[in-house]
């Protein structure tokens, strides 16, 4: 399957850098986002990220710009794939909509970092046919694309999401439906981790950080991955752990629901674990 046409639902961080990164490899892309500003924010964002790709030998904007259109609502499309905002009841009702409007024989795609496809799945007449694409951020950048089958996901579905992450220029790797996936299944434990190292007053956050990247050669320490991230997203993650998985170990360091009980959200409040409010 070709996906010539694909819906994005979503304009914010990742549903625009998705967004982007479909309209790079030569297929047509509409953008949906019921937020007023969202599309026009989204767009002008990929401008941004594809000026800085085209200075490095990426294609012209303009021309990447040129295939993705903006729309009022879902529209009929051959793959939708869905980055709205992580609520459970919101995205039932998304592809519940889908299932109505797109054909019998699309594809649902959801890029939810943990909210189970399985139940999402359930909400529409073919299951089969729904299947987790799991991007990362910056979507232009990062090259993993973690695919997630449902109990329902069938092995064409499953092929045809693998198939199209290559061609997008990604690499995929396959999970199956458990909390967290893979990758917030070891992300958040190690950024939880920090966060008591920090509260317990092992090392302050810079030398945590520090230990982190020339250590292991992380791009970013945890607590500044976890302020780019959102402290609001990182325990809202670890509970779906908690809560999934039923194991302690799980449970959301109290420095972090503290941060977040004092609006200190990271990037997106001007202050997380370090100070933003100069940048
Ligand atoms: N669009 C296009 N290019 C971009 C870009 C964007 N949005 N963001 C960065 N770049 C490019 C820069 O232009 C730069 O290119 P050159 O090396 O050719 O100059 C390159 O990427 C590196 O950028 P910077 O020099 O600005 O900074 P950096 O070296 O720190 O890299 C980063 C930036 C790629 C974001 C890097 O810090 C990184 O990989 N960070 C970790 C990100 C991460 O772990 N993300 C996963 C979060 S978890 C998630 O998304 C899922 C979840 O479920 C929570």
């Amino acid at each position: 399957m070709r996906f010539e046409h694909v819906l994005v639902v979503g304009a914010g961080q990742m549903g625009g850098g998705i967004a982007q990164v479909v309209a790079a490899s030569g297929r047509h892309v509409s953008l949906h986002d019921p937020l007023p500003g969202a599309v026009d924010r989204g767009v002008a964002a990929m401008r941004t990220s594809l000026e800085r790709l085209a200075e490095k030998g990426g294609g012209d904007p303009d021309e990447t710009l040129a295939r993705v259109t903006p729309v009022d609502e879902l529209v009929p499309a051959e793959l939708m794939i869905e980055a709205i905002t992580e609520d459970a009841p919101a995205k039932e009702e998304l592809f519940r909509r889908a299932d109505e409007l797109l054909p019998a024989e699309a594809i649902l795609a959801s890029n939810t970092s943990s909210i189970p496809i399985t139940s999402l799945a359930a909400v529409t007449r073919t299951p089969e046919r729904v299947i987790g694409m799991h991007f990362f951020n910056p979507v232009p950048v990062l090259r993993l694309v973690e695919v997630i089958r449902a109990m329902q996901t069938s092995d064409e579905t499953a092929a045809a999401i693998v198939e199209l992450a290559r061609d997008l220029g990604k690499e995929p790797a396959e999970a199956r439906d458990f909390p967290g996936f893979v990758s917030n299944r070891i992300l958040m434990p190690f950024i939880n981790e920090a966060a008591y190292a920090l509260m317990e007053g092992v090392a302050e956050a810079e030398a945590i950080d520090t230990i982190a990247k020339l250590g292991f050669a992380h791009p970013l320490g945890p607590l500044a991955l976890a302020d780019l991230i959102g402290l609001d997203t990182c325990v809202a993650i670890m509970e779906v752990l908690h809560r999934g998985l039923g194991d302690p170990k799980y449970a959301p360091c109290p420095l972090l629901r503290q941060y977040v009980q004092a609006g200190r959200l990271g990037r997106k409040s001007g202050r997380g674990f370090y100070d933003y409010s100069r940048s």
